[in-house]
């Protein structure tokens, strides 16, 4: 099959590539860019495993093509770290509030909260709840999710955070 160039800023840095037409961006992403923290889960739009952000939007990056991302910005959970290499807030109140379990859902999570958080510095449970219903948890029953979420929220408004109890 004939194949397409693509060129996106992924992570801060320029990527170019050949793609078939019919490549989704999850696949571009994990088999071309070796970028395996967004996950596939359904391949069907449902589980927000493979969310990443495009352009100040959280995407399922199983719904899009790759040459539908052609000239934007994606931010994917290697990037989420900061500059000197420490968590960011969001993966430090994951770990500090047991917001995981597999962690098969954690890089699709993190970065839908990363957007909510943008949308909205400092939600109530809520909203957050409903901010992340699009993206699925098989283990934790969301509660601690919605706490790592909350820990984050706090740590970039500058408010002091609590410590998860053992
Ligand atoms: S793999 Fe994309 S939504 Fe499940
Ligand atoms: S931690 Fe296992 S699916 Fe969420």
């Amino acid at each position: 099959m004939a194949k397409t160039h693509v060129k996106m800023s992924v992570n801060g840095r320029e990527v170019e590539g050949l793609v078939e037409p019919r490549t989704l961006l999850i696949h571009y992403l994990r088999e071309q860019l070796n970028l395996t923290g967004a996950h596939i889960g359904c391949d069907t739009t449902h589980c927000g495993a493979c969310t990443v952000d495009l352009d100040g939007k959280s995407v399922k990056s199983c719904t899009i093509f790759a040459v539908q991302a052609e000239g934007t910005n994606i931010i994917t959970i290697e990037g989420m770290a900061n500059a000197d290499g420490s968590l960011h807030a969001l993966q430090e109140g994951f770990r500090m509030e047991h917001g995981l379990q597999c962690g098969y859902c954690t890089p699709g999570m993190i970065m839908r909260a990363h957007r909510l958080l943008q949308e909205n510095p400092s939600p109530n449970e809520d909203e957050i709840r409903f901010g992340i219903s699009g993206n699925l948890c098989r283990c934790t029953g969301y509660q601690n999710i919605v706490k790592a979420i909350q820990y984050a929220a706090a740590k970039l408004g500058g408010a002091p955070v609590k410590e998860a109890a053992e």
